[in-house]
């Protein structure tokens, strides 16, 4: 296991601090980086919302909040007093350059320390915030801001954002969010295309068959139904999540993996997808909605019944998607994202070409294809699955089996959570683990041509039970091209 090395002593400013991803996410990731002794013990967290709350109230709410999601005796725990004295609160309305921002700069140390916005506000407020941190002066030299996914939300919001963001703070002071990109099995992924000789050979269309890349959620819009119902899955999962996975699947060798060498790399597979027009809509992209169902034996309601209202958003997306270049000419990769399905995972499949010639008699079994797994959550595991030989006497008989790594059996310990990582990224200044603004412009202009064929083709929202593992058109997407979704219980 690397050793934990600290951070510099920072002043980090997080607006929206009331909200779900501050509370949630953002201040256990620090409190834990804290318990570890990461974060130096004259560092500062600002908490700014618009409710006129104290230190010690904030102090409370993040306390209560903490507990609902941790077990651990925050009475008792000396780390968590000192943890709990290192934050201030400012209510502040980000939006008005006239709300007292004396009170944040008072609350900063001097400008030569390294400075930090988080902005955990709705992304319509990305803007004018950067600009008012500007208009009064706390945009110091080497100072960062943060921007929270979705950047907008769509193409010509997004450009704008960035515009009025970058107009204040330079490109290489933005670090905009997608926390896949923190995830442990995620980082894994160039290290396990570009560590290992094995596999790029053949990491190509003479090589793979198809890729499959799905993210399940077993939960539905929940606390951010508000939100949600505004974005839906294209653009709240695949524009982001999804696409950052199949590019780091399916870009070319970075030289390095300096952060502008693979993103640049990215950014080229984004810029070969092929779009999704109106009239090919209907063979290559299936949206839909959760109805009521069942999860792990207990009912659940429908979306639209959680939501009280009803709504044309769709909570599940499936698409083929086609990159057109060299490497991938006619190798299709499946998206598949969704919530309420069966049971929450994420989980890309590198499916690869079937042998050119069957050695062994019918009566000996199947040689199957080679299928590679990388499970990214839970249980993270990469597995390798081959034909071998069964054991025993009795003639040849194959059968299909895992060469299975399996992070929890290989590796000693826990490591961070994705916000912990980044938290720490965003301090050391690793620009590595976050989008560029011309990714973020590039997926955009991809899902928003999916949104416009879908509304120019009228196409449905279906419907799926709660519980499964989403409309049967999903699955026909697949059928008719001779495949079918990998499901770990048929292999
Ligand atoms: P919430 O609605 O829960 O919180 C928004 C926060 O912003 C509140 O603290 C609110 O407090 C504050 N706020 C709103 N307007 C202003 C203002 N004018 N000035 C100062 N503070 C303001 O949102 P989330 O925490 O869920 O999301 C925040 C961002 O993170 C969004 O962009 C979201 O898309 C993104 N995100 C969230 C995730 C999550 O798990 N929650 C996951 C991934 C991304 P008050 O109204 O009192 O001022
Ligand atoms: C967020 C989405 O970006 O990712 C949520 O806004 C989704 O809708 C979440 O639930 C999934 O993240 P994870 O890490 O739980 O897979």
């Amino acid at each position: 296991m690397a050793a934990l090395v600290p951070v510099e002593p920072f002043d980090l400013a997080i607006f929206g601090a009331t909200g779900d991803l501050a509370l949630g996410k953002l201040l256990p990731s620090l409190f834990h980086r804290w318990c570890d002794g990461q974060i130096p013990a004259n560092s500062r967290i600002i908490a700014v919302a618009r409710d006129e709350l104290d230190d010690a109230a904030f102090r409370q709410l993040v306390r209560k909040r903490y507990l609902e999601g941790y077990e651990r005796d925050l009475d008792e725990d000396s780390t968590w007093h000192a943890f709990a004295e290192r934050l201030v609160y400012v209510p502040l309305n980000a939006t008005d350059r006239d709300s007292d921002w004396s009170l944040l700069k008072a609350a900063f140390g001097d400008s030569s320390r390294l400075r930090l916005f988080y902005l955990a506000l709705p992304p319509s407020l990305y803007a004018p915030a950067s600009e008012n941190l500007a208009h009064h002066g706390l945009n110091s030299p080497g100072s960062r801001i943060v921007l929270e996914k979705p950047i907008g939300s769509n193409f010509h919001t997004a450009r704008e954002i960035n515009q009025r963001v970058g107009e204040v703070f330079g490109e290489d002071s933005i670090f905009r969010i997608d926390h896949y990109l923190g995830k442990e099995s995620v980082q894994n992924l160039l290290i396990l295309r570009f560590g290992n000789w094995l596999f790029e050979p053949i990491w190509n269309a003479t090589g793979i068959d198809h890729v499959q890349i799905t993210v399940a959620e077993s939960v539905g819009a929940g606390k951010r139904a508000a939100y949600y119902d505004t974005a839906g899955a294209l653009r709240d999962m695949v524009q982001n999540h999804l696409l950052q996975l199949m590019c780091l699947v399916a870009m070319e060798p970075p030289s390095d993996l300096e952060a502008d060498t693979v993103r640049t790399e990215k950014l080229k597979v984004l810029q070969a997808l092929r779009p999704i027009r109106a009239d090919d809509i209907s063979g290559k992209a299936v949206r839909a909605r959760y109805a009521s169902g069942a999860i792990k034996g207990e009912a659940v309601p429908g979306y639209e019944a959680e939501l009280g209202q009803s709504s044309d958003t769709e909570t599940f997306v499936a698409i083929k998607a086609e990159i057109d270049n060299w490497r991938w000419a006619g190798v299709p990769f499946y998206l598949r994202t969704g919530k309420r399905m069966s049971h929450r995972y994420s989980e890309i499949v590198i499916q690869f070409k079937p042998v050119p010639h069957d050695v062994v008699k019918a009566d000996s079994g199947k040689i199957r294809p080679n299928r590679l797994i990388i499970r990214l959550q839970p249980d993270e595991a990469v597995r390798l699955m081959l034909m071998t030989k069964d054991p025993g006497p009795g003639g040849v008989r194959v059968r299909y089996v895992p060469l299975n790594l399996s992070y929890a059996e290989t590796f000693e310990k826990n490591y961070p959570d994705a916000y912990e990582r980044l938290l720490m990224a965003v301090i050391r200044g690793n620009l590595g683990l976050f989008m560029r603004r011309d990714e973020v412009e590039a997926a955009w202009r991809w899902t928003d041509q999916i949104l416009q064929s879908w509304t120019d083709s009228q196409s449905p929202v279906l419907t799926y039970p709660a519980g499964t593992d989403g409309p049967a058109e999903s699955a026909l997407l697949l059928a008719k091209d001779n495949r079918e979704w990998f499901d770990e219980s048929r292999t």
